[in-house]
């Protein structure tokens, strides 16, 4: 029941209507008896300054923030996290009295979704897909964990960028195309575009590229079409799904103090996915 004392927590996006963020969020306080609410906002760019100047006014206790204003809103907020500082890029602020303290929890997410399903990523080979927020947020993490990003995307000169601009945290090398000999060699491929969400995109990675050797990960959820093939090539593959929980499970802590279990959180999304119409996505 929502009473004058509930802590109300919020999330900015545009579209806003695919989240799947309230559901879960919500879920979890009750299950948790924690006296906190989730509410979208539909925030127009135009908007955001405005938006983040209303977390004060209204008190809230803090927010997500999805596509597209991750990365803009980092210049409304007063304290970033190491991370956010390096990516650009928040998803999650704290309204900690009156001070909006920026985090971005898809780092942390990334890396403890593909660690609980027992890929080590120190010291080995990942090709990365991608170069948008989703894919600095995953550079960002291998590198933290010492593997060694080869970085390649469609428009080659933001896969430079990356490089360029992360090359002082560990090792990180933009690749102009795709070749076999390359893509041997790696251990782990991620795809970090957002190739696989809509039913006639082609795929990131031409899956005659990858043998069972590989490991493939993917930030978009539920399976897509290539996941299912690589699958079927004997490869290792890992969902966006554990990603999506992760990320929930620590800005719920850095909101409530309290770490909630992922075990409630998957139990919601696979309960809310199972009952919705199929889609694919890989935004919070
Ligand atoms: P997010 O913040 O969710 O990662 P984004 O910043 O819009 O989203 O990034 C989307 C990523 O998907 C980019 O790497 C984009 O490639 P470009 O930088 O070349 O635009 C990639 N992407 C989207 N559609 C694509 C397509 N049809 N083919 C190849 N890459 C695509």
């Amino acid at each position: 029941m929502i009473t004058g004392k509930t802590k109300v927590i919020g999330i900015f996006g545009s579209p806003i209507g695919h989240t799947l963020s309230p559901v879960i969020h919500n879920e979890a306080f009750r299950a948790l008896k924690i006296d906190y609410c989730y509410v979208p906002f539909h925030v127009k760019k135009e908007n955001l300054r405005e938006a983040v100047q209303a977390i004060r006014a209204l008190n809230l206790k803090g927010v997500n923030v999805t596509v597209p204003h991750k990365e803009r809103v980092v210049e409304y907020l007063d304290e970033l996290s190491e991370e956010v500082l390096k990516i650009g890029a928040a998803n999650t602020i704290l309204n900690s009295e009156g001070i909006l303290k920026g985090f971005n929890t898809d780092v942390k997410g990334f890396i403890t979704s593909i660690k609980e399903e027992g890929v080590e990523i120190a010291g080995r080979k990942v090709l990365l897909i991608g170069a948008g927020g989703a894919a600095r947020a995953v550079a960002y993490g291998v590198l933290k964990e010492a593997g060694k990003v080869y970085i390649f995307n469609r428009t080659v000169e933001k896969a430079k960028e990356i490089e360029k601009q992360f090359n002082d945290i560990g090792e990180i090398r933009a690749l102009p195309e795709l070749s076999e000999r390359v893509t041997r060699d790696m251990e782990i491929v991620i795809n970090a575009t957002s190739l696989g969400m809509k039913r006639d995109d082609p795929y990131p990675i031409d899956p005659y590229l990858l043998n069972s050797s590989h490991i493939y990960y993917d930030v978009v959820y539920p399976q897509t079409p290539l996941m299912r093939e690589v699958k079927k090539k004997g490869c290792k593959v890992i969902g966006g799904l554990g990603m999506l929980v992760w990320q929930a499970v620590y800005a719920f802590e850095i909101w409530t103090g309290v770490r909630p279990s992922a075990e409630i959180f998957m139990k919601i999304l696979n309960k809310v996915l199972t009952n919705s119409k199929k889609f694919a996505t890989k935004h919070t």
